[in-house]
């Protein structure tokens, strides 16, 4: 095996985490193609052989040393969003390298042939593996502090991909029914095409998980806050139903977003985002990740991301690690704006019902304050009247603009009934509380004085 100093500088910071989380990575070296073998070393792929050529041509301008911090010290999230997973090539680049390349070439057929044996950590194709993309994966996983993180094209292909390795003919699923429209496609549609039963709960209700379970069942699967009606479901209380009955528990961490909410530490088993929503959050690349322990990455989404392709573009990746940079203020200053809007609405006679996990009169509020660190940038509520008033709404808005989409910069407003949950038949609608007078905000980064001027005057347009 070739080991050549440097991607990775000896007190570089990403080589320091990299020695903190020694084990888990030697363990990933063949799906990403950077074996750590210690601190300060990677054994590279092609991507280094390449460098090493062009800097013994040209002048050698090593990295300069991050962070000369205590390397067992533990770094905060906001430090690990901004530098981890950071593999800093020999030219000493400040922003991460973008590795916009379909495959890698090999120096012999030798060579080729160790890789496709996985004898020879090194990149192969962009399907399997890319550095761009490996390093987006790095940076949430150390966020999330788990074990493994695949990136995928979309929410939706963590999704499909996460449950669909994973599960089997004759096997079955366990979800609560408050789900994305397309979540609720896969597990409802899709997965009983291929022999697996899906059975829809209150997911709130945790006597219904443990009625719902059968001798075949694997796998439990819900989102919470749920889109969009932000039930919350007991994630600690849900694992600990499924620890006894041996199923695993995947979580659509989407509207928690990874700053607000950590299922990994509650029990849960796979944790699943759309990095479309906040951590690009600024309305420009699709993306998704699956994180997980890495024995669920060998045993399944590893060779299902491989051999089906739903990989993440390396372009979307670069632009998502500059995402995660920005993650903690972006979350924080949204989160501070919706709540000063859910606080502000109550007041109006046209507005019947506003849904925050934040407010004391949510129905599971006591779960928020227990399993949240904050309580999201979403607000829904509830006008009086139905389509109608509704969409009158929406059309005064002049800020907020209509959108089905969440977790931007910009403030968007969405009228699930007939978009998000257009799918669903109206009784599956009322079933989970969505009326035609529903509306939900997805609170941006604009003045908050502004958003607040912005919606009175659109409700007055309703009254
Ligand atoms: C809760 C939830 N999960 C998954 C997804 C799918 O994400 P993507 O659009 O990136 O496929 C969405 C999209 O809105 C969502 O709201």
């Amino acid at each position: 095996m070739l080991v050549v100093p440097l991607l990775l500088k000896r007190g570089d910071l990403a080589g320091r985490l990299a020695a903190t989380q020694n084990n888990s990575l030697k363990g990933r070296a063949l799906h990403s193609s950077i074996a750590f073998v210690g601190p300060g070393l990677c054994s590279a792929g092609p991507m280094a052989a390449a460098v090493r050529q062009q800097t013994t041509k040209g002048p050698r301008m090593p990295a300069k040393p991050e962070l000369t911090a205590d390397p067992t010290a533990q770094l905060a999230p906001a430090t690990r969003l901004v530098h981890g997973g950071t593999l800093r090539s020999e030219f000493g680049e400040t922003s991460e390298a973008l590795y916009l390349t379909q495959g890698y070439v090999y120096d012999s057929a030798e060579q080729a042939e160790a890789r496709f044996k996985n004898e020879e950590p090194g990149y192969q194709y962009s399907r399997f593996a890319n550095p761009t993309v490996s390093m987006f994966e790095e940076r949430v996983r150390l966020l999330e502090g788990a074990e493994a993180c695949r990136a995928t094209a979309t929410g939706m292909a963590a999704v499909t991909a996460a449950l669909m390795s994973y599960l089997s003919a004759g096997d079955h699923v366990v979800a609560a029914r408050a789900l994305f429209g397309s979540c609720r496609y896969v597990v409802e549609d899709l997965a009983p095409r291929f022999g697996v039963a899906a059975t829809l709960i209150d997911g709130t209700d945790i006597k219904a998980w443990k009625a719902a379970v059968q001798p075949n069942t694997k796998a439990f699967f819900f989102e919470t806050p749920a889109n969009p009606t932000l039930d919350l479901v007991d994630i600690a209380a849900v694992s600990e139903i499924a620890k006894q009955t041996g199923a695993l528990v995947f979580v659509d961490n989407v509207f928690a977003t990874p700053m607000l909410q950590r299922p990994l530490e509650l029990g849960a088993d796979v944790v699943i985002y759309s990095a479309t929503k906040h951590i690009d959050g600024q309305g420009r690349c699709l993306g998704g990740a699956v994180l997980c322990t890495q024995k669920f990455v060998d045993d399944y989404l590893s060779v299902f991301i491989r051999q089906t392709g739903p990989s993440m573009s390396p372009f979307n990746a670069w632009v998502l690690l500059k995402g995660l940079e920005t993650l903690p203020i972006r979350v924080k200053a949204q989160c501070d704006n919706a709540r000063r809007i859910a606080d502000h609405l109550g007041q109006y006679p046209a507005v019947t019902r506003v849904l925050f996990p934040g407010l004391d009169d949510h129905p599971q509020a006591e779960i928020a304050r227990r399993q949240m660190t904050g309580c999201g940038q979403i607000v829904t509520f509830v006008l009086k009247g139905g389509k109608e008033e509704a969409f009158r709404f929406l059309n005064a808005l002049r800020i907020v603009r209509i959108s089905n989409n969440l977790g931007d910069a910009k403030s968007l407003v969405t009228h699930p009934a007939t978009t998000t949950h257009q799918r669903l038949k109206p009784e599956a609608r009322a079933e989970l509380g969505i009326s035609d007078g529903m509306v939900r905000l997805s609170v941006g980064l604009e003045d908050a004085d502004d958003l607040l001027r912005d919606l009175d005057q659109a409700i007055s347009a309703v009254c």
